[in-house]
């Protein structure tokens, strides 16, 4: 079972919504540094967790904040329903992952960068429907040459359907550390770029290994993961700018199901942004099932 060997993530227990508030400095920096903290079955309201939000946003870089509301598209609610029925009618083994490794829409113009997920019913076994987590601030740091360090340094990539290319590392808004924002889930093809042009040939097998490299280091790397096992109650605070995530799966969507609240780096959603989801979506899922096109890459 995935997270077995499980690298401990940041957890409070007994801690109740007033304590959190009082001390919210203290936790904000455990989230800088942790990347994800959990809040052990803290059961709180949704309007503890919009004040979290909040709250968390004052010293966390992100909207909402005291000075910015976030317009739309902050709360959802996750039971992985559709994720589980797809996964049931795919003809392939299961591999214990239900929502692979990804980071949150790197290819976005304004992806999410932090969320609270507050669990609202948890009735199954806690070692099925973990959460697994990859601080890519390590994974830079991990990468193993300055070849490959001044590579992505100065390169950029793409996704295909999108006119729009992100920089492979970004720096954190808050602490200014490298984050190696290359998405891991690569069920698309990803077009690099150095300084802005089309890669040699010598590059390109760079990034060839680079790519193996940190999807074996998210996938199988101990010492990145961090697996959180949930119970009823538990409120997960992520920064989504430097964790990759999963889900495992083992369970039903009856038996497991969060509020999510979203934090950005912009307070508004723009119609752009509202379009660009629903396209991706609709690309993402119509490639649900499809072979891997990424599978002659690496
Ligand atoms: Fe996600």
């Amino acid at each position: 079972m995935f997270g077995d060997a499980m690298n401990k993530i940041t957890e409070y227990s007994d801690v109740k919504f007033e304590e959190i508030k009082n001390n919210i400095k203290t936790y904000s920096e455990s989230l800088l540094l942790n990347g994800v903290i959990v809040f052990k079955k803290l059961f709180a309201s949704e309007d503890e967790q919009k004040q979290l939000a909040v709250l968390f946003g004052n010293h966390s870089g992100w909207v909402p904040n005291d000075s910015q509301a976030v317009v739309n598209g902050l709360r959802y609610q996750e039971n992985h329903e559709l994720s589980i029925k797809l996964k049931e009618s795919s003809t392939e083994e299961s591999d214990g992952i239900l929502i692979p490794w990804h980071l949150e829409n790197p290819y976005a113009n304004d992806p999410e960068i932090g969320a609270l997920w507050n669990n609202i019913n948890f009735k199954c076994d806690s070692k099925f429907g973990k959460t697994g987590f990859v601080d890519m601030r390590k994974v830079y740091k991990f990468l193993p040459n300055s070849v490959w360090r001044d590579l992505v340094d100065k390169s950029e990539w793409r996704f295909p359907w999108l006119e729009r290319v992100k920089p492979i590392v970004e720096k954190h808004r808050v602490t200014n550390e490298k984050i190696l924002r290359y998405d891991a889930t690569h069920f698309y093809l990803i077009e690099n770029f150095v300084n802005g042009v089309e890669p040699s040939s010598v590059e390109i097998e760079t990034f060839k290994e680079i790519f193996n490299w940190v999807i074996n280091q998210i996938k199988t790397n101990e010492d990145t993961q961090q697996w959180h096992e949930w119970d009823e109650g538990d409120m997960v605070v992520v920064d989504l700018q430097v964790s990759c995530h999963c889900v495992t799966d083992g369970f039903l969507s009856t038996e497991r199901e969060f509020i999510g609240y979203w934090c950005f780096a912009k307070n508004v959603r723009d119609e752009e942004r509202e379009k660009e989801s629903l396209l991706l979506t609709k690309t993402l899922t119509s490639m649900v099932g499809m072979e891997d096109p990424n599978k002659d890459f690496y």
